[in-house]
């Protein structure tokens, strides 16, 4: 993998190279009692849901949600790509969620809300409340002339007022678009303006890492943005983290910003009809990033989305009311508004909703709540796993919940992490599930059906009943299992849960997830139209499917999408800067994180000042969850003698690898001088393969 290679050699990793990294593991069953007691343990459901049953298996996803008028076609192809799911029929995702639980979970717990102080008390929120508060908050949002179709932008933490806002929108139709809470007011900003929304939703502080962090001011640098780039903002509502109290710094803006709190007092105990909604409604949007420095705005449908992740949460994470249930991610991502608002509350599930950091104030932090509450489902990330396991190894043991369940998601899960989670945090009784699948999918595509599949360390499994995926090669011709070759993984159908369209950008839509693979533009044949997904995957011969991470630069830091040309555009705002270059390395606790190259422009002598810059340039633009490794001004950047900048030669400096042959550079020597000042003189290289999302780095145009 050290030569310079040819594209199309690329994808040619052997199961030998691979190996490198990761062997083939042994196969973990699923315990007797788990299975006895699972949601799906009906082993011909594969065959219910083939491929010859598609699209009606779906049907059985529609019956899981109650319907105001009944669908007539289960898929409509005739404007393929936007397919159309469950036609005909009208639908609320907030009486999904809500209202139906009512009658039988009224006094149930719907959230137990921690937060991150651990002297506050938890906030239990049960389905009563949450229907008052849903219905208040609707009646709010239709009083300042809101209604269905209309974009609203959220920035919020880890709050309860987040989902309650979200089920209040989707009772009156409005299209949510929530901004992770940790990215930037100029992200925020950016995000108002593409989906163009009028209100921003926010809260005035919230609690991480034992800081009470002032997030109003976010809001003022993302209404100042959008209106640079072209959208105003009438209103901020400003939820407040203790009600009644401001806890925000800057002031607030007469006639634009409003305190929730105070705006609802006109609204006690008021009941908004939900209203009765096409199923192809948007639901909500969910930027995310690709190839281009524009983040794009996936586009989810209320029918096909939810009927999804209500199937998914039930059979595979396997959520019964009776459950206490814990997803640990940030609402923020499509994880959170999948498996911690939607999905669970349509199973009437108990869900926990933590503020806070996993290891605030230290590494036992999620297992005394998972004790003191008796979670017994519990979901994270692999970024959460192995930072966990760093502080604590020994944690899990002195506490003494007991999980059934447990989840990873975001990225893949290397064996060595895997087993600590199951040894340790599952105490070699739960289940662990890894669940591949991205923000455009809307709900998990690569998993195990817990009770049906054997478990296999580093490998998400084989696939949900119903998704059917497909790896190929560049020149579209299927690669077999077992052949131990890399390809890129696609689904050779839709499904209910598969995003709309790119908001704003239908061309972008075809061109990302279809423009590789369709050979018919014109077709209205779903087999004409496999879905790429933006992995490279293996698939052994057992069928399970390993993921080697994206293939479209976007570096995966700690479970987050960031595009590489999203932060060099940021390093690019500051004006010393000529050309910057961003590659991924390799990192034991968050996967992968973003190095830096920047070159400066003549006559400006490289000073860390610079290097400061371009750092603040990134936590401003895009948020702290960019901040680079490490910032590094080299003389000049290696290209191609076209002008072209080689990340693939810096991706190999910064992770410690041969550069291999470089002698058809414009270039040469500079990337020795680089080398030294990265490595040093002295450091030895290995030759080992590289991770295929690295290997690959600096390709997708
Ligand atoms: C990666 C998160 C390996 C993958 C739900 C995907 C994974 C990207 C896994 C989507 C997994 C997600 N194993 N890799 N179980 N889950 N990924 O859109 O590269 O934030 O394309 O959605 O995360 O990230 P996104």
């Amino acid at each position: 993998m050290a030569k310079t290679m040819k594209p199309t050699e690329q994808t040619e990793v052997s199961e030998a190279q691979i190996a490198v990294h990761w062997k083939e593991e042994a196969y973990y069953q699923p315990s007797e009692k788990f299975k006895a007691q699972a949601n799906m343990r009906d082993p011909h459901i594969f065959e219910r849901f083939g491929l010859d049953k598609f699209p009606d298996c779906f049907k059985e996803y529609a019956d899981m949600l109650t319907w105001f008028e009944p669908y007539h076609t289960v898929l409509d192809t005739s404007d393929a790509p936007f397919w159309k799911w469950f036609v005909g029929g009208k639908i609320n995702a907030s009486y999904n969620c809500v209202d139906r639980n009512l009658a039988k979970y009224g006094t149930k717990a719907a959230f137990i809300f921690v937060p991150e102080p651990e002297a506050e008390r938890d906030v239990v929120i049960k389905y009563q409340e949450l229907y008052d508060r849903v219905n208040e908050v609707a009646a709010l949002l239709r009083g300042l002339g809101l209604k269905a179709g209309d974009r609203v932008t959220f920035h919020m933490p880890m709050v309860p007022e987040l989902p309650i806002t979200m089920l209040a929108c989707a009772r009156l139709g409005i299209i949510h678009s929530q901004v992770f809470g940790g990215f930037s007011g100029q992200a925020c900003g950016s995000r108002i303006q593409d989906s163009g929304s009028r209100v921003l939703i926010t809260m005035d502080s919230y609690w991480r890492n034992g800081a009470l962090v002032d997030h109003k001011a976010n809001a003022d640098i993302a209404v100042r943005t959008a209106k640079d780039l072209g959208q105003d903002v009438d209103k901020v509502l400003v939820w407040q983290r203790y009600p009644g109290k401001y806890s925000g710094k800057t002031p607030m803006v007469p006639g634009r910003d409003f305190f929730v709190n105070d705006l609802l007092k006109d609204y006690k105990g008021q009941e908004v009809e939900p209203v009765a909604l096409p199923s192809e409604a948007p639901l909500f949007l969910m930027y995310s990033s690709g190839t281009t420095g524009k983040p794009k705005g996936a586009q989810h449908s209320i029918a096909g989305y939810l009927s999804y992740v209500t199937a998914t949460s039930k059979w595979i994470l396997d959520i019964h009311p009776d459950d206490i249930y814990w997803c640990m991610a940030d609402i923020g991502w499509i994880t959170g508004h999948s498996y911690i608002v939607y999905g669970p509350l349509a199973n009437a599930a108990t869900s926990v909703l933590y503020e806070g950091v996993p290891t605030f104030p230290d590494a036992g932090r999620p297992w005394r709540i998972a004790e003191r509450l008796g979670v017994n489902i519990f979901h994270t990330a692999p970024t959460a796993i192995r930072m966990l396991r760093k502080l604590g190894p020994q944690e899990p043991r002195k506490y003494k919940y007991q999980f059934k369940s447990m989840t990873t998601v975001g990225e893949p899960i290397e064996p060595e992490t895997w087993r600590w989670y199951y040894d340790e945090v599952g105490k070699r009784e739960a289940v662990i599930t890894d669940t591949w699948w991205m923000t455009e999918t809307g709900g998990f595509l690569g998993t195990t059906v817990p009770a049906i599949h054997a478990m296999k360390p580093g490998s998400c499994g084989p696939a949900a009943p119903g998704i059917h995926p497909v790896i190929y090669d560049e020149t579209g011709a299927e690669i077999p299992k077992g052949s131990g070759k890399a390809g890129n993984i696609c689904i050779r159908h839709p499904w209910p849960g598969i995003m709309q369209t790119i908001w704003g950008d239908h061309d972008r839509y075809i061109k990302t997830y279809y423009g590789k693979y369709n050979k018919n533009p014109r077709s209205k044949d779903w087999r004409d139209w496999p879905f790429l997904c933006g992995d490279g995957a293996v698939q052994a011969a057992d069928g399970y499917y390993r993921i080697l991470g994206r293939i479209d630069d976007v570096i995966n830091v700690a479970g987050h999408r960031l595009g590489t040309k999203e932060i060099e555009s940021a390093c690019l705002t500051v004006p010393e800067v000529a050309e910057a270059a961003v590659v991924p390395v390799q990192d034991e606790v968050k996967g992968r994180v973003p190095e830096v190259y920047i070159a400066v422009k003549p006559g400006v002598q490289p000073s860390q000042e610079v290097i400061d810059r371009v750092i603040k340039a990134n936590e401003e633009v895009i948020g702290k969850i960019a901040r680079p490794k490490h910032v590094y001004i080299v003389p000049d950047m290696p290209k191609t003698r076209s002008g072209k900048i080689m990340r693939r030669v810096l991706a190999a400096i910064s992770n410690r690898r041969d550069v291999g042959d470089v002698t058809t550079l414009a270039n040469p020597d500079v990337v020795e001088q680089i080398r030294i000042m990265v490595q040093g003189k002295d450091t030895v290289t290995t030759h080992d393969a590289l991770p295929e999302d690295i290997a690959k780095f600096g390709q997708a145009e």
